[in-house]
């Protein structure tokens, strides 16, 4: 619960921090940047807030500090594997600086096959489901689209959810404990306590009745 709470806490700090992340450090400041830190673009230009077509947005060759350590660098076969620079340099980044693989198939650099056999054929569907039980966070945009081009309906009907908008009684603790969204989220598809904007992208009203 306190490593739960924790990364709330991380994720809304991250997403709300202010533009005064970007000011300078005091003169002689002990504290060093993060690795990979730039310093920020003049005023007007870049902030943390700003589209995400400002932001760095490509992976680049650089290796990863830890990118090898799932290996074994004495394994002869090691000198033959390509490594996560290679593979990934090039590749578009999401906010949280991760491979933004939506994006990957929109801009077609990659065709996923639709079965193991080949032959089948994507079931696409085009329905957004609003999911408003959100507390002070704006809503829950799930867009069946982007789901069907890489998943089944099996996937996820009739488990873990109901053909039937409401019927799933959802909590932030249960998906990151692994269930409903959380099956994919935070495993095989983007890391949740990264990225809320991405499934709370619907203005709540209730939070913010100006915008
Ligand atoms: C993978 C999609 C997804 C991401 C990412 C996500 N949420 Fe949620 N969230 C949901 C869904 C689905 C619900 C349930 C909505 C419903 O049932 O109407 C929910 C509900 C909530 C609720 C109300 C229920 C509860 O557990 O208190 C809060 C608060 C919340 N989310 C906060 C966050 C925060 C903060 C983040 C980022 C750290 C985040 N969410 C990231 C999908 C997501
Ligand atoms: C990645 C998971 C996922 C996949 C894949 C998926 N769905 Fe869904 N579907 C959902 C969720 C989540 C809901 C909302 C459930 C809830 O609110 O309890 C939903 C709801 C529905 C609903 C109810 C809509 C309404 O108006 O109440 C229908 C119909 C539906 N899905 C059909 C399909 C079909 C057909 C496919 C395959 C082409 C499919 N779904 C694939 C997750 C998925
Ligand atoms: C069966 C696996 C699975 C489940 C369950 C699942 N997702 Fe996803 N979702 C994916 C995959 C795979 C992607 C694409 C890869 C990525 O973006 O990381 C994705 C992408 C998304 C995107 C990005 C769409 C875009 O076009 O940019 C959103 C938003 C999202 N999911 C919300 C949800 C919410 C909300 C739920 C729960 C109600 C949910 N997902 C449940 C697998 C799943």
């Amino acid at each position: 619960m306190r490593s739960l709470l924790a990364a709330l806490l991380l994720a809304l700090s991250l997403t709300q921090a202010p533009p005064a992340q970007a000011q300078a450090r005091p003169a002689g400041s002990p504290i060093k940047p993060a690795p990979g830190w730039q310093p920020p673009a003049p005023a007007g230009a870049a902030s943390p807030q700003a589209p995400a077509a400002s932001r760095p947005r490509v992976r680049t060759d650089a290796a990863a500090a830890d990118q090898d350590s799932f290996y074994d660098p004495s394994n002869p076969a090691f000198a033959q594997l390509q490594k996560a620079d290679q593979a990934l340099a090039g590749m578009p980044l999401d906010r949280a600086g991760l491979i933004d693989w939506m994006r990957m198939l929109d801009d077609g650099q990659i065709s996923p096959r639709e079965g193991l056999s080949g032959t089948g054929r994507a079931q696409p569907l085009d329905l957004d489901i609003l999911l408003k039980n959100t507390r002070q966070m704006p809503w829950v945009r799930f867009p069946h689209s982007s789901h069907t081009r890489w998943l089944d309906c099996a996937n996820c009907h009739p488990s873990p959810f109901e053909q039937r908008t409401g019927a799933a009684r959802i909590t932030m603790e249960s998906i990151f404990r692994g269930q409903w969204c959380g099956m994919c989220h935070d495993r095989v598809a983007f890391i949740t306590h990264l990225a809320c904007e991405r499934c709370h992208s619907v203005r709540n009203p209730a939070i913010a009745p100006e915008q």
